[in-house]
């Protein structure tokens, strides 16, 4: 099959290829998605065959428009529309009860469902033309860092999926924030992600809880080894035991960097391509809880 790159105008094109049964990556504020539309069990199933993802990890049912919610979700509690408020279209995702019309597959057979408005006018546009919410699982191989650039697309999918769009580099470069409100009195963290708990926090006014041994259950997502390149990830707290560590471990094919959330799956997709043994991660001054909590994956 060959894989068209769609550029940011041919929104059309591209959904029209939703609507034949084929796949199409698609641009969003956070990282790329790899699309089907919601409704579509044939498409889902080839979303999970492509990745090569375990059937149980659910997918993120994606939204243009919030009158969607109502076709796919049900028994939506107040906070869901304070979440509404303060943070769609965001990278935030939302955990409530589906309607039972969803197809089983898009949950891995739970009565649950993610929801996500993304801030990308590109998605945005790709949703309403398809006509109904896309779902929309991050757009790499099953255990490979997410991709930030079609050219990630082309490594994992080319001559898989019918095309990608480009709308550049993702402005984030990490994946939003997961939280269930299946427990309205007690919303759970399930996924640190770009938005961070502070502030949800303090625009919600709830105490979000934090994850606990049980959340693979909660979110199977989170079981799974993640978002890591194939080389070797070390990490360095300080300029001093860096110089020691390369001291001691010389003639070695190596990057290294002090990460952020847009270099991070970039510079370890390039690490693999260059066929690095080790990647190594100055980590003296990275506070971001969604960045260390995937940088915590890889090891
Ligand atoms: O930023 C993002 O969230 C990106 C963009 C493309 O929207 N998407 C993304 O999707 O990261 P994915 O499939 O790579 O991660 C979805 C996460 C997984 O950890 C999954 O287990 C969790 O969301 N999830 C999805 N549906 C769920 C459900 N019904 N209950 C609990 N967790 C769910
Ligand atoms: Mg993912």
């Amino acid at each position: 099959m060959f894989t068209k790159i769609f550029s940011s105008q041919e929104i059309e094109a591209a959904a029209a290829c939703l609507l034949a049964g084929e796949l199409v990556a698609f641009p969003t504020e956070t990282v790329y998605g790899l699309g089907a539309p919601i409704f579509f069990e044939p498409s889902i199933a080839k979303i999970f065959q492509v990745k090569n993802r375990p059937s149980d990890n659910p997918l993120i049912a994606h939204i243009a428009d919030i009158q969607d919610v109502e076709k796919i979700a049900q028994e939506l509690p107040s906070l869901f529309f304070s979440c509404v408020e303060h943070f769609f279209p965001g990278p935030l995702t939302l955990i409530v009860k589906k309607a039972p019309r969803v197809p089983a597959a898009v949950s891995g057979g739970r009565d649950t469902i993610a929801l996500r408005m993304p801030d990308h006018k590109v998605a945005l546009a790709l949703i309403k033309e398809v006509g109904m919410p896309l779902v929309a699982p991050s757009a790499n191989l099953s255990g490979k860092p997410s991709s930030t650039a079609v050219a990630h697309i082309l490594e994992d999918f080319e001559g898989k999926i019918a095309g990608v769009i480009d709308g550049g580099p993702s402005p984030i470069g990490i994946e939003s924030t997961v939280i269930s409100l299946l427990d309205p009195k007690k919303p759970l963290l399930l996924r640190p992600g770009h938005l961070s708990s502070a502030l949800l926090e303090e625009k919600l006014r709830v105490k979000i809880a934090q994850p606990d041994s049980l959340l693979p259950t909660l979110s199977p997502g989170v079981k799974y080894r993640h978002y890591a390149p194939k080389a070797k990830v070390i990490l360095i707290y300080s300029l001093e035991a860096l110089d020691l560590y390369l001291k001691k471990n010389k003639k070695v094919e190596r990057r290294i960097f002090v990460p952020n959330s847009h270099n991070l799956y970039a510079t370890f997709r390039q690490a693999d391509k260059e066929l690095c043994a080790e990647i190594i991660l100055l980590m003296n001054g990275v506070q971001d809880p969604a960045l260390i909590n995937r940088i915590s994956k890889t090891q």
